[in-house]
């Protein structure tokens, strides 16, 4: 084959642990339903930014550094994070990864979440808390979208990989990273019920 792929963009997803995952599930929802009952800044910015839904993001970014549950949450997803950036191939010898920002994200009926990316990171990602059947998934753009301006449009079923978006289903106990330049977004919740969510970003130095 003459053709060769070079230039990857790398997706995780993985249970977050083998087991207990309910229990610790449980405990994360009501922390998180807590948090939004005492955040009145956060609701405020919510209201404004987030129509429909909550988030801890401008209000209580760093919930790894303040809560125990956050802290140990924080303890489990730094393997996967490592095992991805070993994937990645980043040469992370005498250099140090850590957590800069962990927020929670409640999402009701109607609330969606635009295109966006991270910035200030390196590695991003979220855990799934609850996540009540045919809610939205994690909808990725190629990063080159914008290169293909004179192209023609993909055929129908062309390889998964060769679209222009992939979507990865919420499912409660994953853990989905990305690097935090992948543009991502999460359509409307059109189900009768509240996905919640706990997104983070990586650093280095
Ligand atoms: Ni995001």
């Amino acid at each position: 084959m003459p053709v060769r792929a070079w230039f990857p963009t790398y997706i995780y997803c993985d249970k977050l642990q083998k087991t207990g995952l309910a229990r610790l599930n449980d405990e994360l929802a009501d922390e998180c339903a807590r948090l939004r009952d005492f955040d009145a800044a956060g609701r405020r910015w919510s209201a404004k930014n987030y129509p429909g839904g909550y988030t801890s993001y401008a209000s209580m970014c760093e919930l790894h550094r303040f809560s125990s549950s956050f802290t140990e949450l924080e303890r489990k997803i730094r393997r996967h994070v490592m095992t991805y950036a070993k994937a990645l191939e980043f040469d992370l010898k005498g250099r140090e990864v850590f957590m800069t920002d962990c927020w929670v994200n409640i999402m009701p009926p109607t609330a969606v979440h635009g295109l966006h990316l991270h910035p200030l990171a390196f590695i991003s990602g979220t855990y799934y808390v609850r996540t009540p059947k045919d809610c939205p998934g994690l909808k990725f753009e190629d990063p080159r979208l914008d290169r293909f301006m004179a192209a023609p449009p993909r055929r129908l079923e062309a390889r998964a990989e060769q679209k222009a978006h992939v979507t990865y289903p919420a499912e409660a106990g994953n853990v989905v990273l990305f690097e935090s330049w992948l543009r991502h977004e999460v359509p409307q919740n059109r189900v009768e019920a509240e996905r919640i969510s706990i997104s983070f970003n990586y650093n280095w130095r």
